[in-house]
């Protein structure tokens, strides 16, 4: 078989290009300026605009950190209340859309229903460029596009949302349709807070490459939705609850951890691009998985321990430390929420991060269109399809 590097038609002093970025993944590279959050990876700290994650995770709501993200201060009373008029407001669905919702099949990922929804939303709600109404309009319907989709696959009718509820409970609410525990609420309200934003991840980075074309919010935030969706990134913390349902019992958590690693599988939940220490939201969430649900956290923190001391034992000085996943599965498990609802409710808090993050590339924007290091082959001679 002819390849371009044994083809004698190359031309001989053509060369592939040698210079390769560090190890790839752009890991290191600078791709924007932003003032929404700064992930510290080796101090393990996160702030979102100056404000630090453990005193957000502990005394904001969701609402309040929406409000931070999108308008650049903490919200006083009559702020957070307009605030939550105003995402009270958006929450209906088009027709369109829940016509949409019921043609897809119930087996259907709920990630994919998520994306189709939010290209729906787009396709009969969105003109122009990027603006803080449609920002809280697709947020404030991301709990009613999941549940819509929730109910329709379970042959139930979707619920209107509850005025007086706010994000976290209405989103509760809509899934099930008893009035949430309150300390569900809490729990998955901190959640929300803790994983809004976080620097320079892939689905932020994508929602802002889209947003740079000047093209519309939806189009942006349906990007963002496929990049969340892979288990490098948002996807990883159902699989974290397969793998603590697969070892079952302490006893079995080591040879259940070593064969995994011995089979060259990733343990989900472990390790992080940036983080060379704990990942600060992972300390919060383990605190409020051991109060939500302490039988579950038994087993977890077991598999946590022998897994951090497996991973040092066979990737010695990688570095790899618990990430906002692991415990995360554990917490959203406790709230209720099936597996495979996991990730998109990651997409609920994050959608709040891409928006900000989409209007401040509006704000500022420069396309963004890198360059790629070409290494095929360079001059070949060309040949007509009749000589090939
Ligand atoms: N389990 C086992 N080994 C791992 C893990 C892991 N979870 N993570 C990294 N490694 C190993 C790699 O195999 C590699 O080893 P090698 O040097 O012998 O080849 C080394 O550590 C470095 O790995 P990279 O792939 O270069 O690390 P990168 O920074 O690209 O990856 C990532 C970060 C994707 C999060 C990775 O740690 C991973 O796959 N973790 C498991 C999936 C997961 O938990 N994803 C959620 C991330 S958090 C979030 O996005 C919200």
């Amino acid at each position: 078989m002819m390849t371009p590097d044994n083809d004698p038609r190359k031309d001989a002093t053509a060369s592939a290009a040698t210079t390769r970025p560090g190890r790839g993944g752009l890991e290191g590279i600078v791709a924007a300026t932003t003032a929404l959050s700064k992930v510290e990876g080796t101090a393990g700290r996160l702030i979102y605009r100056g404000y630090n994650i453990h005193d957000l995770a502990r005394t904001t709501t969701f609402e309040e950190v929406m409000h931070l993200l999108w308008f650049g201060h903490l919200p006083n009373r009559a702020e957070l209340s307009d605030l939550q008029a105003r995402l009270v407001a958006e929450r209906t669905l088009p027709t369109a859309v829940l016509n949409i919702l019921r043609e897809l099949p119930p087996t259907a990922e709920p990630m994919d229903a998520l994306r189709t929804a939010v290209s729906a939303w787009g396709a009969t709600s969105v003109k122009g460029k990027p603006t803080i109404d449609q920002a809280i309009g697709v947020t404030a319907r991301f709990p009613l596009f999941l549940a819509a989709f929730h109910r329709l696959r379970n042959g139930l009718d979707p619920l209107a949302s509850q005025s007086e509820l706010r994000h976290a409970a209405n989103y509760l609410y809509l899934l099930t349709e008893q009035k949430p525990e309150e300390q569900h609420v809490r729990a998955l309200d901190a959640y929300l807070v803790l994983l809004a934003d976080h620097g320079m991840n892939a689905s932020t980075f994508t929602a802002r490459v889209v947003a740079s074309t000047e093209s519309d919010i939806a189009s942006a935030v349906v990007a963002a939705v496929g990049a969340l969706k892979g288990p490098l990134h948002g996807g990883a913390p159902s699989k974290v609850l397969d793998m603590l349902q697969a070892i079952e019992t302490t006893d079995r958590a080591e040879s259940w951890l070593r064969d995994a690693l011995a089979r060259g599988d990733r343990l989900m939940g472990f390790g992080h691009r940036v983080y060379k220490t704990e990942d600060p939201r992972a300390e919060e969430l383990r605190e409020m998985a051991r109060l939500a649900s302490p039988q579950e956290f038994a087993l977890a923190r077991r598999v946590e321990e022998l897994a951090l001391a497996l991973l040092e034992e066979q990737k010695p000085g990688r570095r790899l430390y618990t990430n906002v996943e692991f415990y995360s599965a554990v917490l959203l498990a406790s709230v209720g929420l099936p597996g495979d609802l996991f990730t998109p409710t990651f997409a609920v808090s994050r959608a709040a991060g891409w928006t900000a993050h989409i209007l401040e590339q509006v704000g500022n924007n420069r396309l963004i269109r890198p360059e790629a290091d070409y290494t095929g082959p360079d001059a070949m001679r060309f040949v007509s399809l009749n000589e090939r």
